[in-house]
């Protein structure tokens, strides 16, 4: 099986370009939001195939200014996934709002549509489904019912970016998407965000919410605030190492796809672990590969031991003592998680690379 080698569950990568897109910014003296994030939206949205992209501070303001664009406050609530980061429910919280929890189906760990429909109320207000790791799950089923109870969707696509699923982007089928650049996402600007539409009126909206009530870029004097908004800009510092990083976009999808199905083709006879499906040839990219694994914790360490790191699925938001509710309201969440398990997913790693874990892997269960 050879040496021990160091294996990156992720690992961030700015190269040449960054530096030299960054550079010019400096050189320009103008660091604050401006032509450069404008640009980096354009080909944001040209490349989700959508009208309108307004670039935030973070993947969680994405999802903020969403639900405050769509009037969401106090006394009213909104459905969440138990099985996400927990970005989801506080950006929920954070508008005064409630985030009621639902389980997710086993098959992809998105939102059950079922107790989606049974967790409606009157003070409802909003739906976010989530696409963990990239994957559209049951997202139509969740649209299906939120159509029919008339509930706006906002899409936590933090996880999916050009990630397509029955023909179109993930993030371009509910009312807004919203997007994350954290270092563990194919691209990052370090921390950032962009939330993409179709609809002028939300699109004109989210412009004065993150910029203190502006509907265009202001001075800083004699601006008109049309409305109450905040401070979530996105710098043209950040935008620049955001264009770099579009430069590799398509490569590190094509690795993304690629890592996956080798661990889904070398580990599919191996008893003990599943890899979650992708439909990589329709599009459907892996932001990360995950699994069901027997004995994830041992799983996880023995690899670690080897120099491969994985990452262990996040505890179901249920759990956490702001949002904490007994476990039988979630029955699959309780059940699944407990075995959930990120592994080595960087862009940077080799086929060998690939199955040297899935060796391991397979050496374990043995
Ligand atoms: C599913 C999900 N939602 C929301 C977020 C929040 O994004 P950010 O960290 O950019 O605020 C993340 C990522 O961090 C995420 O993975």
């Amino acid at each position: 099986m050879g040496e021990s080698r160091e294996i990156h569950w992720w690992q961030p990568e700015t190269g040449l370009d960054e530096i030299q897109l960054v550079q010019d910014v400096i050189e320009s003296n103008y660091l604050n939001d401006g032509d450069v994030t404008t640009r980096f939206e354009q080909l944001i949205a040209a490349r989700l195939d959508v009208p309108y992209a307004v670039a935030v501070t973070s993947g969680t303001t994405a999802l903020y200014l969403s639900l405050m664009a769509l009037g969401i406050g106090s006394g009213d609530e909104v459905i969440v996934p138990d099985v996400t980061f927990i970005a989801t429910a506080n950006a929920v919280t954070m508008t005064g709002a409630k985030a009621v929890l639902v389980d997710v189906v086993p098959e992809f760990l998105s939102m059950d549509p079922m107790a989606f429909e049974r967790a409606i109320s009157k003070k409802t207000r909003a739906v976010i489904p989530v696409h963990v790791s990239g994957r559209g799950g049951s997202l139509l089923e969740v649209m299906a019912v939120a159509q029919k109870y008339n509930l706006p969707v906002v899409e936590d696509a933090a996880e999916a970016l050009l990630s397509r699923f029955h023909g179109r982007c993930l993030g371009t089928f509910g009312a807004t998407g919203c997007f994350s650049f954290s270092p563990n996402k194919t691209i990052t600007t370090g921390q950032g965000g962009i939330i993409v539409t179709h609809d002028r009126i939300i699109h004109n909206r989210l412009r004065e919410l993150k910029d203190q009530g502006r509907p265009v870029r202001g001075t800083g004097g004699d601006d008109v605030h049309a409305s109450i908004g905040f401070n979530f800009k996105l710098t043209n510092l950040q935008a620049a190492v955001g264009l770099g990083q579009i430069t590799y976009l398509d490569r590190r999808i094509e690795r993304q796809k690629r890592i996956y199905e080798l661990y889904r083709d070398e580990l599919q006879e191996t008893r003990g672990i599943s890899v979650f499906p992708f439909n990589t040839q329709e599009g459907e990219v892996p932001q990360w590969t995950d699994a069901l694994a027997e004995r994830r914790d041992e799983l996880d360490t023995y690899l670690s031991i080897q120099g491969a790191c994985c990452r262990r699925y996040w505890y179901p938001i249920h759990t956490q003592q702001p949002y904490k509710e007994p476990d039988d309201r979630f029955p699959n969440s309780t059940r699944f998680i407990p075995k959930a398990i990120w592994l080595p997913s960087a862009f940077q790693l080799t086929d060998d690379d690939v199955r040297y874990v899935c060796d391991l892997i397979r050496n374990f269960y043995k």
